[in-house]
């Protein structure tokens, strides 16, 4: 049977979503790691953003979609968010050209950057080596009870996170201000929240059901009172449950988590080809977004 590659339709997102949930969950038990606990509606949500604001093709083979490929254009950046192909078939050739194909898209719509989450999959990490996208360090996910409660930050007033004020912060630390991605990360489950030092905003941080992320901040040298706030609405939200994901030069956030009693519990790449920002006063959503 030949394969087609060709846009993801709407009504097939839940099968997008499914075939995610089985190739990540393989992918786990391949390297011996613990399994990521993604749900299917949540799952579902994402990829109903990505389709609606971003890339988003499949492969076929028969009646079947074999592998998924998607990511967002947001200004001069494509962020490559899910690239994905039935245990079954990897490495068979069918990847290569789903990645072709949807990253020649990004290009068409104005991408100059491209950047990606890896996993540690050696095929998955030498396909965006080959795109010219070179580790630009890791990303550490720790999880876990946040035994420890960071003090409460001095000097910063928190207050509900305005849209122009995320926006306006991405601008500087993410290079684009994505207000599509900000509209989705509000529309969550959870607290959007920006500080203010003598009526400036310094920083936001956004905590949905326990997960940190994203949140971005304008000083290096405030990254020990954001982490502390962040840390503090996750632990009221999700006392046993609080998870954050961050980018290995930002060794604050690391000292911040080890501090709070959280385990080290995965390990990905960034990777980018171009340069993408202040990765050492911001912590991503997950690799969905990032
Ligand atoms: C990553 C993935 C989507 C790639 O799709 P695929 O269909 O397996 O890839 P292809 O077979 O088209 O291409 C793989 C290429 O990598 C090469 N390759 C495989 N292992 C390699 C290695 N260790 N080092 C260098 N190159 C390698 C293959 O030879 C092939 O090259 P070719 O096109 O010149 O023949 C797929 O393997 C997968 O689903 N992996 C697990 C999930 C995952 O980690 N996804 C990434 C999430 S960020």
């Amino acid at each position: 049977m030949s394969i087609v590659y060709r846009p993801l339709r709407r009504e097939e997102i839940p099968q997008a979503a499914e075939l995610f949930i089985v190739a990540v969950s393989e992918l786990a038990r391949r390297h011996g790691l613990q399994s990521a606990s993604y749900l299917q509606p949540a799952v579902e949500t994402l990829y109903a953003h990505l389709f609606e604001t971003g890339v988003f093709h499949v492969a076929q083979d028969g009646e079947s979609i074999v592998a998924i490929c998607c990511g967002v254009v947001r200004d001069q950046l494509w962020f490559l968010s899910m690239f994905w192909v039935l245990p079954d078939q990897r490495v068979s050739g069918l990847g290569r050209p789903l990645l072709e194909q949807v990253t020649a898209e990004a290009r068409a719509r104005g991408a100059r950057t491209l950047c990606t989450w890896s996993s540690i999959d050696f095929v998955a990490v030498a396909s965006y080596l080959r795109l010219g996208m070179m580790p630009a360090g890791p990303v550490l996910t720790f999880s876990g009870a946040c035994a420890d409660q960071p003090a409460a930050p001095h000097g910063v007033e928190e207050k509900e996170l305005r849209a122009d004020v995320a926006c306006a912060l991405d601008a500087i630390v993410r290079g684009t201000p994505r207000p599509l991605d900000h509209a989705f990360f509000r529309a969550r489950q959870g607290s959007a929240t920006q500080l203010e030092r003598q009526g400036k905003a310094i920083a936001y941080f956004y905590v949905s059901e326990g997960v940190i992320g994203p949140a971005a901040w304008l000083e290096p040298d405030d990254a020990p009172l954001v982490l502390a706030a962040a840390l503090r609405e996750a632990r009221r939200q999700q006392p046993d449950k609080v998870r954050l994901m961050i980018p290995g030069v930002n060794q604050p956030a690391l000292t911040a988590a080890l501090a709070a009693g959280l385990q080290l519990s995965g390990a990905a790449h960034f990777m980018t080809r171009g340069p993408f920002g202040r990765l050492g006063q911001y912590l991503p959503s997950g690799p969905g977004l990032f």
